[in-house]
């Protein structure tokens, strides 16, 4: 993706979550120059580095972020190897006519909230024993209460509802009548480990620098700032 284009969908996305009532953290605002002046000035930052904080933008370098692309901002995680915090939370900003990968996780399991916007559709599907879809019934816990459904049910969850993702879940998700802010509330999150795609892609896009960077994405940090640990 150009850098160009990250830092036009930073820019609105910052605008339409701020019209949601969703504040976040004082740093996502911050600029590559303020980021840096506060590391000189002596802040530790290591949760925000390690854990990998931040805005993620991603086209899962198929070059067609309005079809087939995501923005995400962590909030909060652990790490089992850096420190003691075992949950994370995030927000996803799902635009309509944009899709994003069918994938389960190994290791985490996500609540995942409609937050507000639109109808938040999740299509699901058991794993098999060799990562293939699964036709078999899937029990899931819809805001605390299990339901059944068939093989490659969407779920629509009105702003309010959650699903819980339970380990091996095959999910992907889109929105309807509407941008969707969907929060997830989850075990520690690690992207670069945890994601099984049912077809093989990157998790994250390729960045070609044709402008400087409007604010740090969560892979930036030790690209663009001098900092010791
Ligand atoms: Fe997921």
């Amino acid at each position: 993706m150009k850098r160009s284009k990250i830092n036009t969908i930073i820019k609105e996305c910052e605008d339409w979550v701020a019209s949601m009532g969703f504040q976040l953290p004082p740093w996502a605002h911050w600029s590559l120059e303020q980021w840096q002046t506060n590391l000189d000035n002596g802040i530790n930052a290591d949760e925000i580095f390690n854990n990998m904080l931040g805005w993620d933008v991603t086209d899962f370098n198929k070059e067609n972020y309005d079809y087939f692309g995501l923005t995400l901002f962590t909030i909060r995680n652990g790490s089992l190897q850096f420190d003691k915090k075992s949950y994370a939370e995030k927000i996803m900003i799902v635009s309509e006519g944009q899709l994003n990968p069918m994938h389960f996780h190994w290791y985490k399991m996500e609540d995942i909230i409609n937050r507000g916007g639109g109808k938040f559709i999740i299509e699901i599907y058991g794993s098999g024993p060799d990562g293939e879809l699964s036709q078999d019934t899937i029990s899931v816990k819809i805001d605390g209460i299990r339901r059944t459904y068939k093989a490659g049910s969407c779920i629509v969850l009105e702003p309010g509802e959650s699903i819980c993702i339970e380990q091996g879940l095959y999910h992907r998700f889109f929105a309807e009548g509407g941008t969707v802010l969907a929060g997830e509330v989850s075990m520690v999150n690690d992207d670069k480990t945890d994601n099984c795609f049912l077809e093989p892609l990157a998790r994250y896009a390729d960045i070609e620098e044709d402008e400087p960077p409007y604010r740090l994405l969560c892979g930036d940090y030790r690209k663009f700032l001098r900092y010791t640990n």
